[in-house]
């Protein structure tokens, strides 16, 4: 039997693409898209109530405020969208058992490593977006189970992406 899936930020370049790997990949799967109208994730209610009626097994984040110079002058924004959002929906996944996928960005490093970067290594953003994604990615670290880590989307995405324990089953 397939999945129930909820994803945020359905309008989204990266949501697109995870349509499209998902008819490939799970056709069995109901995925069902949630617009920015249709959830805030800046606001722990509005994520909660939708995810409560749809009761999904699987939420997936893919929403962001990411325009990097318009982030750079709006850090409560940022900070609000990037951190807290997924922190909310964080919660929210708890409450119905539900594990969330959460994506992060390259913009968490400097860039500054001579070798490739892998996901254990210490974040070390220069700029607001990073920090923002950053601070994210730390708190699902505390709110889930400590093995937690965050995807990071650069380059070519492996396919399934490795998801992000949110809650505390789906074996
Ligand atoms: N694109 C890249 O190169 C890249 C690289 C590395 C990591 N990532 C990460 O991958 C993820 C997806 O990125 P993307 O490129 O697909 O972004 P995108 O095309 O901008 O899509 C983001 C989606 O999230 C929605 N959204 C924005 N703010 C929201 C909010 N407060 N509440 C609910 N929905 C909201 C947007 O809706 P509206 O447009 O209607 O606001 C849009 O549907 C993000 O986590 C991003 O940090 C992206």
């Amino acid at each position: 039997m397939g999945r129930r899936v909820a994803l945020i930020g359905a309008t989204g370049q990266l949501a697109y693409d995870l349509r499209c790997a998902w008819a490939e990949h799970a056709p069995e799967d109901q995925l069902i898209g949630l617009t920015h109208a249709e959830v805030e994730v800046a606001d722990l209610n509005s994520g909660r109530a939708i995810l409560e009626t749809i009761r999904p097994t699987l939420v997936v984040n893919t929403s962001a405020y990411h325009k990097v110079d318009v982030v750079e002058e709006n850090t409560d924004r940022a900070v609000a969208v990037n951190a807290m959002g997924p922190r909310n929906l964080a919660l929210a996944c708890r409450g119905l058992d539900a594990v969330l996928m959460h994506m992060s960005t390259d913009y968490v490093f400097s860039g500054r490593k001579a070798a490739p970067y892998v996901e254990a290594d210490p974040v070390d953003p220069v700029n607001v977006y990073g920090v923002s994604k950053a601070g994210g990615g730390s708190i699902l670290s505390v709110i889930c189970c400590p093995s937690t880590s965050s995807s990071v989307v650069a380059g070519p995405m492996e396919w399934p992406a490795r998801p992000v324990r949110a809650a505390t089953s789906w074996n």
